[in-house]
C-alpha cells in the first residue's frame, strides 16, 4: 500500500517573495525562520499509511483530546539538505534517519513508516522548497515527526497519527559560533534509564531534559551533559549530541550505545575515523575519570557531536562544586580534521565512497 503512496500538490497561494526569503536567511541562527511548504501522510488505523501531500506550510487544526496534547505519543528525526559545489543539494545519509525514526516509533506504539516513504518526503520538500537552503556553511534543517491525533482520554495507542516534514534554514547551532561551547555536568537530572526511552527520538525525553539545560544556561553553559541514572557517574550524552573524547595518543572514545540516542553523527565519525587510521572505542567512562584525565593531560579533547551541531569543541565543563578546562579551551587538531572531513563530505565537497550523499 504505501509504495503506492502518491503525493499529491495542493498549491501554495503565496510563498514568501524572494526578498523576504533572503533577509531571512541573511539572519542565520537555528529553527525560527521556516520555509514554505511542508509535508503530511496520515495513518488510520485498519487502514494504514494515506492522503500523502506537499502543501503550503500552516497551522494543524487539532482537538483538545488529541492522545499527543496528553500522553506525548510523538516522535522526530533531524537532518539537512546541504548546498554544494556548483549548486548541487545533497542529503547525508537520510535512510539511517528514517531507520531511527522507525526504530523510535515501535518504541513508542506508533506505526513504522517504509523507508522510502520517509526519504521520499523528504526530497520533495527540499526539492519544492530549495530557494530556502542557505549558501556557505548553512543548511535547510528537515525536521521529519509524528504525532497522535486521535480525540480519546483513556491510555493506549493511538489509531490515528500524523507524519509531517517541515523546514529550517539554519546556520550555526550555537550562539557563540564555532567557538567552543561550555557544558554543564548535571548531578541532579538524568536523562534515561535502561528499559526507557533514550534510544528513542521522542519529543518527551527533550521536555524531560529542559530543567537541566535551564540549570546549564543559568551557570553560563551551552549545553548540559547527563550522567546515568543508576549510578550518577558514568557519562551519557548532552541534552541534545553525543559526546566524543581524544586522547594523548591520538586514540579517541565515545560513550557505548544502549540508553543514549544511537547518533547518525557518531556512528559516521566512528567509520571515518577508524579509515584514517585512529584507534576508536566505544566505552564505559565515568566523570570523575573524564575530569581526572584532563587534570593529567592524558585527555586532550573533547568535542559534541550531532546533526544540529555538527563537531562541536568542549572548551570548559563546570558542575556544582567546580569546573574546568579542557585543553587550552581551544578546537583541538583532532575535532578539527573530524569536523572538516564530515562537513566536506555531507556538502559533497570530499568524494563519497560509502554511499552516504543523496543529490538530489
Ligand atoms: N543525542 C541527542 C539527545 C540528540 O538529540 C541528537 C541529535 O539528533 C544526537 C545525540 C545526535 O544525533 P545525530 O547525529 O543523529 O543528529
Ligand atoms: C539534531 O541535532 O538534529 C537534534 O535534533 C538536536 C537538537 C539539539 C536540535
Amino acid at each position: 500500500m504505501s509504495n503506492a503512496l502518491k503525493f499529491s500538490h495542493i498549491p501554495t497561494d503565496t510563498p514568501t517573495s524572494a526578498a523576504d526569503r533572503e533577509a531571512i536567511l541573511a539572519k542565520g541562527g537555528f529553527g525560527t525562520a521556516f520555509s514554505d511548504h511542508m509535508v503530511t501522510i496520515e495513518w488510520t488505523e485498519g487502514r494504514g499509511w494515506h492522503d500523502a501531500q506537499i502543501r503550503k506550510r500552516e497551522a494543524f487544526k487539532i482537538d483538545p483530546a488529541a492522545a499527543v496534547l496528553h500522553y506525548a505519543q510523538e516522535i522526530f528525526e533531524g537532518m539537512k539538505a546541504y548546498r554544494g559545489e556548483g549548486d548541487t543539494v545533497t542529503l547525508f545519509r537520510a535512510d539511517q534517519n528514517a531507520d531511527r525514526f522507525n526504530a523510535s516509533a515501535t518504541r513508542m506504539a506508533m506505526p513504522t513508516l517504509p523507508q522510502e516513504v520517509f526519504v521520499e518526503a523528504v526530497e520533495q520538500l527540499v526539492r519544492i522548497d530549495k530557494e530556502w537552503i542557505p549558501g556557505g556553511n548553512g543548511s535547510l534543517y528537515m525536521r521529519p515527526f509524528m504525532f497522535a491525533d486521535e480525540p480519546f482520554l483513556g491510555v493506549r495507542p493511538a489509531h490515528h497519527f500524523v507524519f509531517c516534514v517541515i523546514a529550517s534554514p539554519v546556520g550555526d547551532y550555537f550562539k557563540s559560533g564555532p567557538k567552543p561551547v561550555k557544558v554543564w555536568v548535571s548531578k541532579e537530572y538524568t536523562r534515561a534509564a535502561v528499559g526507557g526511552t533514550g534510544a528513542a527520538k521522542c519529543g518527551g525525553n527533550y521536555a524531560a531534559s529542559l530543567v537541566a539545560q535551564a540549570q546549564a544556561y543559568e551557570n553560563g553553559c551551552e549545553q548540559v551533559v547527563f550522567l546515568d541514572a543508576a549510578e550518577h557517574q558514568w557519562i551519557e550524552e548532552l541534552g541534545g549530541m553525543n559526546i566524543f573524547f581524544v586522547q594523548d595518543d591520538g586514540h579517541i572514545f565515545t560513550t557505548p550505545l544502549g540508553t543514549i540516542l544511537p547518533g547518525i553523527t557518531r556512528a559516521s565519525l566512528i567509520e571515518l575515523a577508524r579509515s584514517k587510521g585512529i584507534t576508536v572505542e566505544e566505552r564505559k567512562y565515568s566523570f570523575a575519570q573524564w575530569q581526572a584525565d584532563v587534570a593529567s593531560g592524558k585527555v586532550k579533547e573533547t568535542f559534541a557531536c550531532g546533526t544540529a551541531a555538527v563537531v562541536a569543541s568542549i572548551g570548559e565543563v563546570k558542575f556544582d562544586g567546580g569546573s574546568f578546562t579542557i585543553g587550552n579551551g581551544e578546537s583541538g587538531p583532532i575535532t578539527n580534521a573530524l569536523r572538516d572531513e564530515l562537513s566536506g563530505l555531507q556538502r559533497g565537497k570530499i568524494a563519497d565512497t560509502r554511499g552516504w550523499v543523496r543529490t538530489i
